[in-house]
C-alpha cells in the first residue's frame, strides 16, 4: 500500500476542497493518504520516512505561497530524494501564477525533495473579486476534472512542471512584498456593530492575530491575509477600512462543497 502525506494551508476552504478531493481520488486506487493541516502540525513530530510520497496545498497569494507554507517548510527535515507534487490553488486560470512555487521549490530542492509534479487548480476567488454563484459551480465542475487528471498523472509518475514565463517569475520575486504588506494591511479590518463576539474569529486565525477583549474585536500585526476570519464570521461582521475595503467581501458563496476551515 502506497502512502501519501499531504501538507495542507487553506484559509477560506478552497484548497481543502481540492485536497479532499485529491485524497478520495487517490484512495481509489492503492494509496492512503494522511492530511496534515500545516497551522497544526509539529514539525518535531513529522516522520517523512513514513511515507512513499508527499504533498504540499496551498492557496496562491500574490503570485506566490503564503508566507506561513514558507515558514513551514524551511523547518521540515531533509527530504532524502522523496517523490514530492505541489498543488496550489489560485483565483483565476491564469499563466501568471505559474511560479508562484518558486522559493518553495528552491527550499524543497536543497533539502532533497524531489518535486515531479505541480497542479494548479482555478477556484473562486476569495480576494477583491466576487464570483456569482452559477460561476462558482462552474468552476468546481471544471477543477473535479482537473484533480482527477492530476491525480492519475502522479500515479502513473509523470513529471509535469509549469512553465514559467519571465513575467511569472517577476512578479512571484515582487509578489513577496505582500508579506510585510499584509500586517500593515491587517492593521485595517475591523468588527462592525453586527459583531455577536462568538470568538470564532480568534479561535480560528492561523496566525493567532486576532483577540476578543471586553467585546472589542483587535486585530495584530501578523495578519497573512488569508480571509478566513471574514469569510467564517456568521454575522459578516469583518471588514477592511479604506483604502483596502474592496478587497474583503461581507458575503461567503453558499456553496455547500466549499468549507470554511472552522465552520461546523
Ligand atoms: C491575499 C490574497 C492574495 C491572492 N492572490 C492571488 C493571486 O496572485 N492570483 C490568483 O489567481 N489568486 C489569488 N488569490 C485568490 C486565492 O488564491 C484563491 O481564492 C484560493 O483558491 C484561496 O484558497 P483557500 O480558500 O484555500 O485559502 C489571492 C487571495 C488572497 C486572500
Amino acid at each position: 500500500m502506497r502512502k501519501i502525506c499531504i501538507f495542507l494551508f487553506s484559509g477560506t476552504g478552497m484548497t481543502q476542497y481540492v485536497i479532499n478531493k485529491a485524497k478520495a481520488e487517490f484512495e481509489k486506487s492503492t494509496a492512503v493518504v494522511d492530511l496534515k493541516c500545516i497551522e497544526h502540525c509539529l514539525v518535531e513530530e513529522i516522520e517523512l520516512s513514513d511515507y512513499d510520497e508527499i504533498g504540499f496545498a496551498y492557496p496562491v497569494h500574490s503570485f506566490n505561497a503564503p508566507k506561513k507554507v514558507i515558514n513551514f517548510i524551511k523547518l521540515l527535515p531533509q527530504g532524502n530524494h522523496i517523490p514530492t507534487f505541489i498543488f496550489a490553488t489560485a483565483g483565476e486560470q491564469n499563466t501568471l501564477n505559474y511560479a508562484s512555487s518558486n522559493l518553495l521549490r528552491k527550499i524543497l530542492n536543497k533539502k532533497g525533495f524531489d518535486i515531479f509534479y505541480e497542479g494548479l487548480f482555478a477556484m473562486p476567488s476569495n480576494f477583491a473579486m466576487k464570483y456569482e454563484e452559477n460561476k462558482v459551480q462552474e468552476l468546481l465542475d471544471n477543477v473535479n476534472a482537473d484533480i482527477c487528471r492530476a491525480v492519475y498523472q502522479i500515479n502513473k509518475n509523470c513529471y509535469f512542471i509549469l512553465k514559467r514565463s519571465f513575467g511569472s517569475n517577476l512578479l512571484a520575486f515582487f509578489g513577496r512584498a505582500e508579506w510585510f504588506g499584509a500586517r500593515c494591511i491587517g492593521k485595517f479590518f475591523y468588527a462592525d456593530k453586527s459583531c455577536i463576539f462568538c470568538g470564532k474569529c480568534e479561535k480560528h486565525c492561523p496566525n493567532q492575530n486576532i483577540q476578543v477583549t471586553d467585546n472589542v474585536i483587535k486585530f495584530g500585526r501578523q495578519c497573512g491575509l488569508c480571509m478566513r476570519c471574514v469569510y467564517l464570521c456568521p454575522a459578516g461582521s469583518i471588514k477592511l477600512r479604506q483604502p483596502f475595503k474592496f478587497i474583503a467581501f461581507d458575503r461567503w458563496y453558499e456553496n455547500p462543497e466549499l468549507k470554511i476551515p472552522g465552520k461546523q
